[in-house]
């Protein structure tokens, strides 16, 4: 050895031994035995090395990082500790094979009724998951009331190649919408089979690419659209948006409802145009009465609708609003939530975690 002699080595066994004592808080399993730690390297005194996550979205990893330099602290001789961090996104393997897509998970947002903030939410969460590093996709499936171009600032898309849909591009998010393909004073009627054939067509015609994370803006209600999409594309879960008023609950109950008949898991309640106007509670409400989970709330901010008019939304104007930031959070909740629900699940993927045992 050329370094210091009277120093000892720190030996892998030492550091693996430490890092085994530090817990997933979203898992509930140590990082060393869900193989998140990669890549360690030993100089000296001096280690490295990479926890793995299951989304670059994570919410927790300042938490996993205090809690491993803690862990860290017990090995006699450490020197200097690097952290660094990469991400692997669990895939939903029932999405590839019905679809040929390569989509590693759908999540839809969805509402009882119009008016609540689902394209809102849908076209934010999108572009905070891109902005943590994540390759995601929005796919407007309002096709009777598709918004999602008008908020994304984004008017057509690009030509198509190898007969193919290619996706509008914007703030990092892959976008499509029936809005690209029907003139704007078009009256849009459709029936039952050629609800299905549109909303397949956005889903297999287009070249999507590979993404962790496909955000589906669904219409409002319980009808034949959100029949459609379960039976076309198996959904890893769904949001239901509520707002705060005891009133509102009911319909997105009905949501709810819906997604279990349907067999697809919630991801969460979110309470939208929280605030001193409409008061505070419903969400969390709903969320307990019915055993769900709570992603929390966005507040009511003038902001966020001026966002959605001018095509800038609030977390690209704003993004260190409040309403942004409440955004973020929920955004994080939800990757998080996504990878809980997946590792659970037997028809997830994930290749460094073995569940079983
Ligand atoms: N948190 C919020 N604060 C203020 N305005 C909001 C908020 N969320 C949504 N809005 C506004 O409310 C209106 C309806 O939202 P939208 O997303 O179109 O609802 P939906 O898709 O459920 O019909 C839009 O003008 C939007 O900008
Ligand atoms: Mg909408």
């Amino acid at each position: 050895m050329f370094g210091n002699k009277n120093k000892k080595e720190v030996s892998e066994e030492a550091v693996m031994a430490a890092l085994s004592t530090v817990i997933e808080p979203e898992l509930h399993r140590d990082l060393v035995s869900l193989n998140m730690i990669r890549n360690l390297k030993i100089e000296g005194q001096d280690i490295s090395f990479t926890i793995m996550l299951t989304t670059p979205a994570c919410p927790l990893k300042g938490r996993m990082e205090g809690e491993s330099r803690a862990a860290l602290a017990q090995v006699p001789n450490l020197g200097q500790i690097t952290i660094n961090w990469d991400s692997n996104v669990p895939t939903d393997r029932r999405i590839g094979s019905q679809v040929g897509q390569n989509f590693r998970n759908t999540i839809a947002v969805s509402s009882g009724k119009g008016g609540v903030g689902k394209t809102t939410i849908a076209v934010n969460l999108a572009i905070s998951l891109a902005k943590e590093g994540a390759r995601v996709g929005l796919l407007d499936a309002d096709i009777l009331g598709p918004n999602v171009p008008m908020m994304m600032g984004v008017d057509q898309m690009p030509s198509p190649r190898d007969r193919k849909m290619v996706p509008a591009e914007r703030y990092g998010v892959k976008m499509i919408s029936m809005a690209f393909l029907v003139k704007p004073d078009q009256p849009l009627i459709w029936r039952g089979p050629m609800l299905h054939s549109a909303i397949s067509q956005l889903l297999t015609d287009v070249a999507w690419g590979e993404l962790d994370y496909l955000v589906i803006d669904l219409p409002p209600g319980t009808g034949d659209a959100q029949l459609t999409l379960a039976q076309v594309l198996p959904l890893t879960g769904a949001i239901v948006i509520t707002q705060p008023m005891q009133v509102a609950a009911s319909d997105a109950l009905r949501g709810l409802k819906m997604f279990e008949k349907l067999e697809v898991p919630i991801i969460g309640i979110l309470e939208n145009m929280s605030g001193d106007f409409f008061g505070t509670g419903a969400g969390q409400k709903l969320a307990t009465d019915y055993n769900q989970h709570y992603l929390g709330a966005v507040p009511l901010d003038a902001n966020v609708r001026v966002g959605g008019d001018s095509g800038e939304p609030i977390v690209v104007a704003h993004p260190d609003s409040a309403a942004a930031m409440a955004i973020r959070d929920v955004a994080r909740g939800i990757a998080a939530r996504v990878s809980v629900l997946n590792l659970g699940s037997k028809d997830a993927n994930f290749i460094p975690i073995s569940m079983i045992g």
